[in-house]
């Protein structure tokens, strides 16, 4: 089954299944899963199967002030169910501002937020709240709170709700297991690193159960390795909770690593929307492309050898990979082909990969050759003329 069309009726085979009963945080996950069956049942998940969580019909917001803001422009976007949904593009694009609109921290001027069956925008004040709880959040600077230990910061989401005691106490530790923070329940933030912090964070954003995860820039203060263990952690939550996770990031390398599928935003519109593989493969807006070329020319640093060379990038899918089409491209057009880099990635699991090659020879031939590499099903993508 492909990522993202995730069946939430596979929920019932987590619980037939004594195959996955093996797996890490069993208890927990299964708790979860009994006690969110009806919920989802109601919102004819089970039917639907693969459905989207989250619609977004052409949103529009406006920042009034002396020098009015136009953060989104007529956004139209589906977020599917059980994906880790990326959101990327530069500083300034509308990335925040649209994770916000979708729990209504920031209201939409027009255009309508439907999570599940519920238009966010049609809600009245409670109503939202008990919307909110299904929905939570984490923030690139943890914000937590810290006169409370990490055991009172998981708890305080399920104070407000008025939880009972005891079941709060259980909550917490399940919480903390499930994050590997077992350890620091008595531990205050100022105590913590940031992975650990921000596992705080999430551990908080999960105690009321959410379907859906808003992260908003959630690995932007961390190392390298801290970034890779928190994301671990974020992909673990969503096989094993099948929880949707809307992630926003300005780090192509955090989308290319956990992501099933992106939107690329930029001056507050949409520029593109796609699966991850389809939109790093075969970019299509021009925002898409600045995106991919800073990050790939970043990692690949290679440059033309001749002047009238042309260096493009291909890429292949898994299927296309084990093809000589290199040598039929030679044999077939009278171009030369100068391999400059090759690498193999992963891109959510799926591997496919790059050739930096230099093209030369009679304009007309280049073009030619681009067609028939494209023709194949390779990616081709110009880099330098
Ligand atoms: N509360 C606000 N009041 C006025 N303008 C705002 C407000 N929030 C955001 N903006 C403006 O809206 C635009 C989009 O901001 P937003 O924070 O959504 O961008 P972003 O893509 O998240 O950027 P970054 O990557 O820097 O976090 C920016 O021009 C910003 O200055
Ligand atoms: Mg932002």
């Amino acid at each position: 089954m492909k990522p993202g069309n995730h069946c939430l009726s596979e929920r019932c085979q987590f619980q037939l299944n004594p195959r996955f009963r093996e797996m890490r945080g069993e208890a927990n996950l299964f708790r979860f899963l009994d006690r969110n069956h009806l919920f989802f049942r109601r919102r004819g998940f089970f039917i639907q199967g693969c459905g989207n969580l989250i619609r977004l019909q052409n949103l529009t917001k406006t920042f009034a002030g002396k020098d009015e803001v136009r953060a989104l422009t007529g956004i139209s976007l589906e977020i599917p169910a059980g994906q880790i949904y990326g959101i990327i593009g530069p500083s300034g694009a509308g990335k925040s501002t649209l994770l916000r609109c979708i729990n209504m921290l920031e209201r939409p001027d027009s255009g309508e937020v439907w999570v599940a069956d519920t238009l966010m925008n049609g809600l009245g004040p409670q109503e939202l709240r008990s919307a909110r709880k299904k929905m939570g959040m984490i923030f690139q600077h943890f914000n937590l709170l810290n006169s409370r230990t990490v055991s009172g910061n998981i708890a305080f989401p399920l104070e407000l709700a008025g939880t009972d005691k005891r079941v709060m106490r259980r909550r917490v530790e399940e919480l903390a297991e499930l994050v590997g923070l077992t350890d620091k329940l008595q531990a205050y933030p100022h105590q913590l690193s940031g992975g650990q912090k921000q596992r705080v964070g999430i551990a908080r954003a999960l105690a009321t159960e959410p379907t859906v995860l808003l992260c908003d820039e959630p690995t932007s203060a961390l190392d390298p390795e801290t970034t890779s263990s928190v994301l671990e952690l974020l992909q673990d939550i969503n096989e094993k909770l099948q929880l949707t996770i809307v992630l926003v990031t300005h780090e192509m390398a955090v989308i290319q690593e956990v992501c099933h599928s992106v939107a690329v935003l930029e001056d507050g519109r949409l520029k593109e929307a796609g699966p991850v593989v389809e939109v790093f493969t075969r970019p299509k807006s021009e925002a898409a492309q600045r995106l991919l070329q800073g990050f790939l020319s970043a990692r690949f640093e290679v440059s033309r050898q001749s002047p009238d060379g042309t260096l493009i990038r291909l890429t292949f899918l898994e299927e296309r990979a084990n093809q000589p089409i290199i040598s039929k491209l030679i044999r077939s057009h009278q171009v030369d082909v100068n391999i400059l880099f090759g690498r193999i990635d992963q891109m959510k699991g799926a591997p496919f990969g790059t050739l930096m090659v230099e093209l030369a020879g009679p304009p007309e031939q280049k073009a030619a050759a681009m067609e028939f590499l494209e023709a194949n099903g390779v990616g081709v993508e110009v880099m330098e003329r």
